[in-house]
């Protein structure tokens, strides 16, 4: 047998110039397929022909009734009182926004603004893609700052064309924590409170500071079906595929409602127990009016403070509210649009779609974000015995797919606001329900991007001591262990780009 024999430098050029030739052919075709493919958010739905919101099916005429009416009564205007409102009582809006036929887009229609607010409608923050919403494209900051003559500064970081942030300040001047929200606007040089001086807080140096963190807008569909999923489920949820999650390092616990031992479960940090002390708390502290659950106004300055206490309370004056449904307080009657607005509906999953689904299983995300709950009981009830669960029939043995296991989870320094919440710690969030993602703009809770890509990269952050990844964004050293979706999202990462472009397909559709 012939062999060649060449000298041994003479081999070891050969030897290398094939490994390069290899490498060189390897980048190539790995550059190559990077320029044909990387998988990519591809960005949100188209919204619906009409802003209205469907309400649950199934609901009774009563129902039917409340929701109707509450549609009309939340999409109010708020100014500072009964008497300067610009659109008289009892008629329909006389300048309906197209796109919203409830919703006057310029006059203040109804009362009870406190002195300092972030907002003077409820809808123009929950408006994406239809009233109830989350936060829209166009940023309201400029338009609520300066409604009727205000004379606010719209703070440098609201973005025009990104999401709605409110603020909540990490730490007191003294040291100890805050966590409370900082409201952005007061009414100082409103038409409808003339005698104002009222400064807003000093945002910019709490930006200096580092010490500000924002929130954005979530979406209110579906909130009734998820305030009747019984505290047993997600408490079974809870202790399910135990041995898997502790590989892959999934934790997770509820948050509590303080005074009464159930589970809590709205908010980015699962920080309220029911919907409708969201509802008095958020027209409260959005909209500086008080009610009934939130009696004193979050400002008492002088001349600033046009309103009586508690403001929105069922009312009984006969000539302007003889009819029952205008008795309910405005905030009582948020409470029923969110308890019988119908969940988001998600679009037929294309083949790639319904692949990623899967995938998403497959790769742990459905372990945090649980693909589904049960109400309690037989929906459409023919039986007495089958009578039990939710109040409202049309809530009752319902399927959830909220994507969501309503618990907490550290999440590590790339994502912690080094806020306190109850139960809920510095970097503890509640996994975002994914229903209705596909017609979001913007992701996680400070809003910080709209590519879906970037949203999930975000839930990867290793251990840190010295303010985490990102250590412009506080200035108070603090330790964060690293997140429980490491390894969810290493293995994420492992997948093909066409695979990870079907579980971004996947989250679109939904
Ligand atoms: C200035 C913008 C803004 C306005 C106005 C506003 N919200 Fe919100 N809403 C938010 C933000 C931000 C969050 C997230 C709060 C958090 O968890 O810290 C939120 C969350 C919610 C949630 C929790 C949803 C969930 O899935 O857990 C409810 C309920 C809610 N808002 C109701 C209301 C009601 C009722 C009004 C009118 C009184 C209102 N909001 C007005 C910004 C707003
Ligand atoms: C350990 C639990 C956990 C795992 C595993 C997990 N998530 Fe999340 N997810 C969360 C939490 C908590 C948030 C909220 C974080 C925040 O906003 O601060 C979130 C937020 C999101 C959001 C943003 C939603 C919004 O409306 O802002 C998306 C999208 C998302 N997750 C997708 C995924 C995907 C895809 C996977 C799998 C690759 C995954 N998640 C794995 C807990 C988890």
């Amino acid at each position: 047998m012939y062999r060649l024999r060449l000298p041994k430098s003479a081999r070891r050029m050969v030897i290398s110039s094939i490994a390069s030739a290899l490498i060189l052919a390897t980048t190539m075709l790995a550059q190559n397929g990077a320029a044909r493919f990387r998988a990519k958010d591809p960005g949100p739905r188209p919204n619906p022909a009409t802003a209205i919101p469907n309400p649950v099916p199934g609901l009774n005429a009563n129902e039917t009734a409340l929701f109707n009416e509450s549609l009309l009564r939340v999409s109010e205007l708020e100014g500072t009182c009964d008497t300067c409102a610009q659109q008289p009582q009892g008629v329909p809006p006389v300048d309906p926004d197209p796109k919203n036929p409830f919703s006057p887009l310029k006059l203040v229609n109804s009362a009870g603004m406190g002195p300092v607010f972030n907002a003077d409608q409820c809808f123009i923050c929950h408006s994406q893609p239809a009233i109830g919403g989350s936060s829209p494209a166009v940023n309201p900051a400029n338009v609520i700052a300066h409604r009727l003559g205000g004379t606010n500064t719209v703070p440098s970081f609201e973005d025009p064309s990104g999401a709605f942030r409110e603020t909540r300040f990490k730490f007191n001047a003294d040291g100890s924590r805050d966590g409370g929200v900082h409201s952005l606007f007061t009414v100082q040089g409103r038409s409808d409170a003339p005698d104002c001086k009222l400064n807003q807080p000093d945002f910019d140096a709490a930006v200096r500071d580092r010490n500000i963190a924002f929130r954005i807008p979530l979406q209110l569909f579906g909130l009734g079906l998820i305030e009747s999923i019984p505290d047993s489920a997600i408490r079974n949820n809870m202790k399910a595929n135990a041995e898997l999650k502790r590989q892959l390092g999934i934790g997770g616990h509820p948050n509590m409602v303080p005074n009464n031992g159930t589970i809590s479960r709205f908010g980015w940090k699962a920080q309220n127990g029911s919907i409708t002390t969201f509802a008095g708390e958020a027209y409260n502290v959005e909209m500086g009016i008080s009610n009934d659950i939130f009696p004193i106004s979050r400002s008492e300055e002088a001349g600033c403070n046009l309103s009586y206490e508690p403001f929105d309370i069922p009312r009984s004056e006969s000539e302007l509210y003889n009819n029952p449904l205008k008795i309910m307080p405005a905030w009582l009657m948020f409470t029923e649009f969110m308890r019988f607005v119908d969940a988001p509906q998600p679009a037929p999953l294309s083949a790639s779609a319904q692949h990623g689904k899967e995938l998403f299983s497959q790769v742990g995300c459905a372990l945090c974000h649980t693909q589904s709950f049960q109400t309690l009981g037989v929906a459409n009830p023919t039986r007495p015995a089958e009578e039990i669960g939710p109040h409202v029939v049309a809530l009752r043995g319902q399927t959830v797919n909220l994507f969501s296991d309503l618990l907490v989870h550290h999440m590590g320094a790339t994502m912690a606001d080094n806020v306190v919440q109850g139960g809920a710690g510095p970097d503890e969030f509640r996994t975002t329900p994914l229903w209705g993602l596909g017609q979001r703009l913007f992701f996680l809770h400070d809003g910080r991007t709209n590519d879906l890509m970037v949203a999930i990269q975000d839930h990867f952050s290793r251990e840190h001591s010295d303010g985490g990844d990102n250590p412009v964004k506080d200035q108070h050293s603090f330790r964060y262990g690293p997140s429980e979706a490491n390894e969810v999202v290493e293995r994420f990462n492992h997948l093909s780009e066409a695979d990870k472009q079907s579980i971004l397909d996947f989250l679109r559709s939904l």
